[in-house]
């Protein structure tokens, strides 16, 4: 009832502060019932640069927002909780990316887009988990320094072999906390599962999964497969759409760790809040926004095509 009556009010104000809100599939699902667009961190960034109001309200972690404001100077752009920062966005250091440009002259630096604007400031091309095997084969280069996911990288690097890959340490808490053994576990219980999983995740639990995507690819693979019951290895969250879309078919997670905690900060609570008041809008500097722009356009323009 007090959330029915919160989420009337944020649709009333977000109608009146012509503001449109985007939410990620890991936040919860009472926020992505009041969202005008779910998605995955590219289908995100892509519809940013579509929606016609003046405001965008982002349901989801620091990173995403900036790419919004980065990709749309002129737009005010609003975390619903401005302290939800993904910690691997963090997990690149700029003097190393100039030693590696430095050592290798055929080399593209290519930016996760969980990534800080000053790290995307000094990157190639930005990708995302949905994108990254087709832009990285795309790319003229013959080295490949991707930052800041170890995991990722790696992944990648088994579907390009062609490519020489340059490794660096960064990696997703939540992911790495999901564990093959425990995956094991599970199948033993739903031995008619099919394991589905990011990847953010380490290799040993690559090596278990049936089919392995983004957020919507995790999504849309439920949803075609014939198949009914899954085991899911990625943040909680995306159980909410999963059961929406699918609500005869069966998910299992893998343990108790699979949650993001600074996903789990937004709350309706907070997103009426930012509507209410709409302060803090995101603020990046014109050069580094500049600099920050061209990876993350290139990543548009390759993926686009
Ligand atoms: P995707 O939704 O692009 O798969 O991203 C996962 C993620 O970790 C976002 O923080
Ligand atoms: Fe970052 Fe992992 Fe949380 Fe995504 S799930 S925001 S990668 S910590």
């Amino acid at each position: 009832m007090i959330e029915q009556s919160i989420k009337n009010r944020i649709l009333q104000l977000k109608k009146e502060k012509d503001v449109v809100i985007l939410a990620h599939y890991y936040v919860d699902g009472a926020v992505q019932e009041i969202a005008d667009y779910v998605g995955d961190s590219y289908y995100l960034a892509e519809q940013a640069t579509k929606v016609a109001q003046e405001n965008i309200l982002f349901c989801g972690v620091i990173f995403m927002g900036e790419s919004a404001k980065i990709l749309n100077p002129q737009k005010k752009v609003y975390m619903a909780d401005d302290s939800a920062d993904c910690p691997m966005a963090h997990m690149a250091d700029i003097g190393k990316i100039r030693t590696i440009r430095d050592e290798y002259n055929d080399v593209a630096v290519v930016c996760y887009v969980n990534s800080t604007a000053e790290i995307k400031a000094e990157s190639d091309v930005c990708v995302t988990s949905s994108n990254a095997v087709q832009i990285v084969r795309a790319l003229p280069n013959k080295y490949i320094y991707f930052i800041p996911d170890y995991n990722l990288a790696h992944y990648i690097s088994n579907q390009v072999p062609e490519k020489k890959f340059i490794f660096n340490d960064g990696f997703c808490h939540v992911h790495k906390s999901i564990h093959s053994n425990d995956i094991k576990t599970a199948a033993k219980v739903h031995p008619e599962a099919l394991v589905l999983a990011h990847p953010e995740c380490t290799e040993d639990v690559l090596e278990l999964a049936d089919y392995i995507g983004s957020t919507s690819q995790i999504i849309e693979f439920v949803t075609k497969s014939k198949n009914n019951t899954f085991i899911i290895c990625t943040e909680m969250g995306i159980f909410f759409e999963l059961m929406q879309k699918n609500p005869t078919k069966k998910f299992y997670s893998v343990g108790h760790r699979q949650f993001c905690p600074n996903m789990k900060k937004v709350t309706l609570e907070k997103v009426l809040d930012k509507l209410k008041n709409l302060d803090r809008d995101i603020d990046i500097n014109e050069s580094l926004r500049a600099r920050a722009m061209k990876p993350l356009k290139r990543m548009l323009e390759i993926a686009g095509e």
